[in-house]
């Protein structure tokens, strides 16, 4: 016989929950942010480093140890309880040793909008659901589509991430070559091979098909070479295909690069296709005063995507897909009478977005901009540049070590390959080396592989993180690679 279910505690249970009486007092709303918020300072206050390398299986085990049906009606055991499934072994994008993804630490005036963003709950779909919130929204948008340099035309909406606005950037470009007349099934977007994997996604989203993206090879800098460029536009047209769209992108996840926006803008406008420019990493740059200019021609784009829980330093989700002519927006636009009627005067935001109920993620760069404001962000991007230069020209000099190419923005792809490591040897440690550093949970770098080769990656978006700092993930690297060529000789050995 199973054992009862431990009584409710009513007023956790209240739905008046956030009725302005229960503000305060020992089970109000304060009290249980101070919980809450107390909860995560004592565990910030024990972090020792980026991750503390549980495995998969002992965090799934954590998880499914919980049974669900039996509520444990006491927030602070919930809080508890939550540290041994999550939190105790959570990765901290704030560690100066963590260096691995586009996982940017977050700026305290974002998080005090996030409190206010989930409290109040204001859905950004329409109007009469959000009110002032729908024209923080708009004037984020003008003033980031201003910062790209669009007129007064454009527009934007907020999205859930790069991905996001990365694919309502191709759905427009494959509505207007529709709307053009030209045969679905003969639709092409050409990106670099260094293109996100979403543009690959959203082609497929898009029932446009695999084998509608073109990848357009890379120069000697990672960027997308214009002559590849245009020779592979030639090719369309010359195969009967409609080349609908090229998205170029502005800091590759893996190196940074920039690709040369006026050239592809230039052919882009020859081929009269739509040019979408992802700038999910290089968007910060909008706001850097020394390298705004690496950004020359995004105001050519039809449409940009940023994100700004990237380079913008804002917790998850931010990002926003900014397009020059915002009628374009009208290939998403749906009416239904329960919600957004046509010939009602008040502004919709669902008309222009992929999604309905959208939380009101523009509160947290609009606190941040009011508080910090845009030089602020700005410098912390030139920053992390800076530091990512610095680290470069260290590893360039190290014996050890091998970089692939110069950084263009913040990350470094390296690895250890000492005097007499072939090739084949050094592609081996890569994984071997990211996944001690992982499970030490001293430092945590990334992986990837190019032109077949299997190498490590720092991406470095803390601006708190010193060189020192950096450095030190790297003489981890290379002690840790000489433990593990140290153990593979003892054990050919035995
Ligand atoms: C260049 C680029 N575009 C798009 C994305 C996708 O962004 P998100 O993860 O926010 O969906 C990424 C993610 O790292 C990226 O590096």
């Amino acid at each position: 016989m199973s054992t009862p279910l431990p009584p409710p505690i009513p007023d956790l249970l209240a739905p008046d929950l956030f009725h302005p009486a229960r503000l305060d007092g020992p089970r109000g709303y304060l009290a249980a942010m101070r919980l809450s918020v107390g909860h995560l300072a004592r565990t910030l206050a024990a972090v020792t480093g980026p991750a503390t390398g549980r495995s998969p299986d002992l965090a799934a085990k954590a998880v499914a140890e919980i049974d669900l049906d039996r509520p444990l009606g006491d927030p602070q055991a919930a809080l508890e309880e939550l540290s041994r499934v999550w939190l105790d072994d959570a990765v901290w994008f704030h560690e100066p040793s963590y260096a691995a993804h586009l996982n940017c630490p977050v700026v305290i005036p974002a998080l005090m909008a996030e409190v206010l963003v989930s409290a109040v709950n204001a859905s950004l779909d329409t109007f009469d659901q959000s009110v002032g919130g729908t024209y923080v929204e708009r004037h984020l948008i003008d003033w980031t589509a201003a910062r790209i340099g669009f007129g007064p035309g454009a527009d934007g909406i907020f999205t859930s991430g790069g991905t996001q606005s990365n694919l309502q950037g191709l759905l427009l470009a494959r509505d207007r070559a529709v709307a053009g007349g030209a045969d679905p099934s003969r639709l092409r977007i050409l990106t670099s091979r260094d293109g996100h994997f979403s543009v690959q996604k959203a082609a497929r989203l898009l029932g446009l098909g695999d084998a509608a993206v073109v990848t357009v090879a890379t120069d000697g800098h990672r960027r997308m070479d214009v002559g590849a460029l245009s020779r592979g536009l030639a090719r369309c047209t010359d195969a009967g295909l409609v080349p609908a769209a090229v998205v170029a992108t502005a800091g590759t996840t893996d190196f940074g690069a920039i690709d040369p926006l006026r050239e592809v803008a230039a052919l882009a406008e020859t081929y009269g296709c739509w040019l979408h420019v992802d700038a999910a990493y290089g968007g910060g740059l909008l706001v850097s005063a020394r390298r705004r200019h690496l950004l020359a021609g995004i105001e050519r784009a039809d449409s940009v995507t940023v994100d700004y829980h990237k380079t913008w330093f804002q917790p998850v989700s931010a990002s926003a897909l900014l397009v020059r002519d915002g009628r374009e927006l009208r290939h998403v636009t749906w009416h239904a009478d329960y919600l957004n009627p046509r010939g009602v005067d008040h502004p919709n935001q669902v008309d222009k977005s992929l999604q309905t109920t959208r939380r009101f993620d523009a509160l947290k760069l609009w606190v941040t901009l009011r508080v910090m404001g845009p030089d602020t962000i700005g410098e912390y991007v030139d920053t992390v540049v800076d530091l990512a230069a610095e680290v470069c020209r260290h590893l360039d000099a190290s014996p050890d070590l091998e970089v692939a190419a110069a950084p263009q923005l913040s990350t470094i792809v390296f690895r250890y390959r000492p005097d007499g490591l072939d090739e084949d040897a050094a592609d081996r440690l890569v994984p071997l080396i990211r996944s001690a550093l992982y499970e030490r949970g001293t430092a945590m770098v990334a992986a990837t592989k190019v032109d077949g080769r299997r190498w490590l990656k720092l991406t470095l978006l803390n601006p708190i993180a010193t060189f020192t700092d950096i450095l030190a993930i790297t003489r981890q690297v290379v002690a840790v690679g000489e433990e593990l060529i140290a153990a593979t000789s003892i054990e050919a050995a035995v």
